[in-house]
């Protein structure tokens, strides 16, 4: 019922809305430039189909076939070894390339249904496989609060020590 693609013009970025203004205007109005430029990549989960769109809609979601359902960003970027959980530290020089995980949200109406841990799994997946041709140690995330901190390590995403909104999951 649910496609995971790349953010194009297409997709109905202004009727997103996931509660959390900031994330919301980023994919309005930065999403599009920053892939356009080669910073990030922004993937997304749409209807799998105009049945699966009107299914969505019989069930009472304002949903059409353009409708992002919820998204991410993956952009690559050095972090300094104090950012990463102390068992990682130890085991690298004292900078290293990871992927950024830079965002990821879901329609505040859809959340709690699992379309976080399917998109997350997407995202890990993703930087797995980019891993093998150019080097990343890790998906590292920035939290924005302590409740997506949670959702993070509910995945294995570990705590950098004393900073416990940055999270890092080893892809090695
Ligand atoms: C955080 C967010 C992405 C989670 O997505 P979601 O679709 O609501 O989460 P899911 O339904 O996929 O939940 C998957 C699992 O994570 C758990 N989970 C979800 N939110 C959690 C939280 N705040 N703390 C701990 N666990 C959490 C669920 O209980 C579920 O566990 P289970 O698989 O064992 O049943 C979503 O709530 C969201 O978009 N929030 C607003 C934006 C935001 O804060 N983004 C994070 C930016 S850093």
């Amino acid at each position: 019922m649910i496609r995971l693609e790349a953010l194009t013009g297409h997709h109905d970025r202004n009727g997103f809305d996931c509660g959390v203004l900031p994330l919301n205007l980023w994919l309005q109005q930065t999403a599009l430039q920053h892939q356009g430029k080669g910073i990030s990549r922004t993937f997304v989960a749409v209807p799998a189909d105009e049945p699966a769109a009107h299914a969505w809609a019989q069930s009472g979601y304002d949903v059409e076939a353009n409708s992002i359902l919820g998204f991410y960003a993956l952009a690559s970027a050095f972090v300094l070894c104090d950012d990463l959980p102390a068992k990682q530290a130890k085991r690298f020089p004292r900078q290293i390339p990871v992927t950024r995980l830079g965002r990821l949200a879901i329609r505040a109406d859809m959340q709690g249904q699992g379309l976080g841990r399917l998109l997350l799994a997407d995202a890990v997946h993703r930087a797995r496989s980019a891993a093998q041709a150019v080097g990343s140690a890790g998906l590292f995330v920035d939290a924005k609060n302590a409740a997506a901190a949670r959702f993070y390590q509910h995945y294995g995403f570990l705590p950098a020590s004393g900073q416990p909104l940055k999270l890092f999951f080893p892809l090695g």
